[in-house]
């Protein structure tokens, strides 16, 4: 499912997951896709709620989402699992809550990350949305993702559900007032019994709730276990935003809709994960690309001193083999 092509990883849908999809979205032309998928991603850049309580409105709002954006959502929801796992690498998560599931992108990604996983809850409000998801899972190889639960609710209203290994919420707080947000941050993480993830659009509003988040669940009591290898305040600038680059491949259905361009796509996204354990030791976690020059790779690195640039020359040999290998979101290695 992870590819590595001319030095980038790329993610791959799963199997069972792009055969579910083709098969389910055949009934309606490419053609058709691609225009409610363009009115759509106009309305969520716009970033306004009019008139309209949601952006996704009608079930062919909802078939296009599932063909153009859970593709890039799961490879978004894939590459922050990764690192939450390489940081608590004993941590295998048996349950998942995930709320605001749309077509059930978390649980397919977590799935691919957590296989102990054997218990889903799902919590979403838009019922064309539960029935997708549920003809997807239908085809799933996993016997958690066919078995979990699904449950219609608007999750800034009542409702009650036992706590969970792990919570999630992928691209929905985006959909939320600040005070609803924040109401829903919190019964999240009560509801968490290790980890809760939120992960949001890689743009400056989204890492300004993904922010926003962070200081909450903090003061709330969690570890901020990844991407930040600290608790202390985000020291990104103003005018800058914390985010990372997930590749993926297009699928056969995706290219078609999206006829001749290119066969992958980049996924900007910005994260939080907070724990009730502590992560492994983190010196500091990579921010942008490496900058590869002779004989020296440079490097932009968050640590608990702030964001720092960190030069690692041939001469530091065994920590210079290391470096060739990180890549934007890496760990950034401890120097012996
Ligand atoms: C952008 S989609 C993200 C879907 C999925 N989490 C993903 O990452 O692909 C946002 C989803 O949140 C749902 N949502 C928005 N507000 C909600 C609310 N108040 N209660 C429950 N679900 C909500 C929407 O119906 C939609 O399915």
């Amino acid at each position: 499912m992870i590819l590595r092509k001319e030095g980038v990883l790329h993610i791959e849908l799963p199997g069972d997951l792009r055969y579910a999809l083709e098969t389910e979205l055949a009934a309606i032309s490419p053609k058709k896709l691609a225009k409610t998928a363009t009115e759509l991603s106009d309305r969520y850049r716009v970033g306004k709620l009019p008139v309209r309580k949601s952006y996704i409105e009608s079930q062919e709002d909802v078939y296009a989402y599932a063909a153009f954006r859970m593709p890039a959502t799961f490879a978004a929801v894939y590459s922050a699992l990764k690192q939450v796992s390489e940081v608590l690498p004993d941590w295998n998560p048996q349950t998942l809550l995930d709320v605001g599931t749309g077509p059930g992108t978390v649980m397919w990604a977590a799935d691919a990350v957590y296989p102990d996983i054997n218990a889903i809850t799902l919590l979403e409000k838009d019922e064309h949305m539960i029935d997708l998801g549920r003809k997807l899972a239908e085809h799933a190889s996993s016997i958690p993702i066919q078995k979990a639960e699904w449950i219609k609710a608007d999750v800034t209203g009542h409702w009650e559900t036992s706590p969970h290994d792990m919570v999630t919420a992928s691209y929905v707080l985006g959909e939320l007032s600040e005070q609803n947000r924040n109401a829903l941050l919190k019964k999240l993480w009560h509801l968490a019994k290790d980890t809760l993830v939120i992960i949001e659009p890689g743009t400056p509003a989204g890492f300004s709730r993904i922010k926003q988040a962070r200081e909450l669940l903090i003061a709330e009591g969690g570890i901020s276990i990844a991407p930040c290898p600290h608790n202390s305040s985000c020291p990104m600038a103003e005018d800058d935003w914390c985010h990372f680059s997930q590749r993926l491949s297009r699928s056969r259905l995706h290219r078609q809709i999206k006829a001749g361009e290119l066969s992958y796509e980049d996924e900007k996204f910005s994260f939080i994960a907070v724990s009730r354990r502590k992560g492994e030791a983190v010196s500091g976690r990579v921010l942008r690309h490496p900058q590869i020059r002779k004989g020296h790779i440079e490097f932009e690195v968050c640590s608990h001193e702030g964001i720092s640039k960190r030069v690692i020359t041939r001469k530091d040999k065994e920590l210079f083999r290391k470096a060739r290998k990180l890549s934007w979101g890496s760990v950034f290695p401890q120097s012996e």
